[in-house]
């Protein structure tokens, strides 16, 4: 099915903003299970990643001192635009493409990864497409992470600011507002995602990310079911951002909040296959 939930420039530029990039650990458990299967030349280097369902770059960048050649693709325009924007290095390329058909040649491909973004894909096809540009040995990365930062056992605000998000997240499931996909995925996590191949590892990491509280309102701002909202109802979408400034200001006992540095802490999940 074709996704039009990021196509706008307004919701690719909160994108930039809010959307979280995977921890270095997850970077460096996927490169040392690739190199299990895949050997590097002697720079280190192997020569062709592809980031699938790239966004703005949120993973793709993360591949830059690993591969010679590395292409994000994503459906949206707009995504590929603001990547486009961000991209400072000469061994990264970004283009528009669907997960299902992607312009590279066949066994030519050590490294895939797809970043919160598989439950949009017409899984079937796009495991077609893995198996045709993989190399053997070379590895299918998924990521995910959790909607909402997760509760710590010690820290009260954190856990105060983790259930904001809970609960905008589940508003905006009462309003209807949530694809049925993006429903799945943060009920499951896609600890049932089934593997294109049948060597498996799975892997999770707890990862503390700071941000301004501007940032944090982007986070929401930059989710597919608020995005609904602001196109159906601006109003209601102005309402709803500024009742979540409400909880922000009372939790952090200041007015001038948006600046706020706060932490949370995410959790990631990462499914990996190898060819
Ligand atoms: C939640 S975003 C994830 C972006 C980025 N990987 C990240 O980690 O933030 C999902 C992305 O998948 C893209 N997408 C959805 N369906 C797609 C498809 N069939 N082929 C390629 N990209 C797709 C969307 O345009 C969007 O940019």
């Amino acid at each position: 099915m074709t996704n039009q939930q990021f196509s706008s420039r307004n919701h690719a530029a909160t994108y930039v903003q809010g959307r979280l990039s995977p921890p270095s650990e997850l970077i460096d458990t996927v490169l040392d299970y690739l190199r299990e299967g895949c050997k590097p030349n002697e720079n280190g280097l192997w020569p062709i990643a592809v980031d699938v369902g790239a966004g703005s770059g949120q993973s793709t960048f993360l591949l830059k001192d690993h591969f010679t050649n590395i292409l994000g693709v994503d459906i949206s325009e707009a995504q590929i635009d603001e990547a486009n924007k961000r991209n400072q290095f000469s061994n990264i390329s970004f283009k528009v493409s669907p997960a299902e058909s992607i312009p590279v040649e066949d066994n030519s491909v050590s490294l895939v990864t797809a970043s919160q973004c598989v439950h949009w894909f017409d899984l079937p096809k796009f495991y077609q497409e893995l198996d045709r540009m993989l190399v053997p040995g070379g590895v299918f990365a998924a990521i995910f992470y959790t909607a909402s930062p997760i509760k710590t056992t010690e820290d009260a605000k954190m856990n105060q600011l983790a259930e904001v998000v809970e609960k905008a997240f589940d508003d905006l499931t009462d309003m209807g507002l949530w694809d049925q996909r993006v429903i799945d995925l943060y009920h499951s996590y896609y600890t049932d995602l089934p593997s294109p191949f049948n060597t498996n590892v799975k892997h999770d990491f707890i990862c503390p990310i700071s941000y301004s509280c501007e940032n944090y309102l982007n986070y929401i701002k930059s989710w597919s079911g608020y995005n609904k909202l602001a196109e159906k109802d601006p109003e209601k979408a102005k309402l709803f951002i500024d009742n979540i400034i409400e909880k922000l200001k009372s939790i952090l006992g200041t007015e001038d909040v948006l600046p706020v540095q706060i932490q949370v802490v995410y959790k990631f999940f990462l499914a990996m296959s190898r060819k």
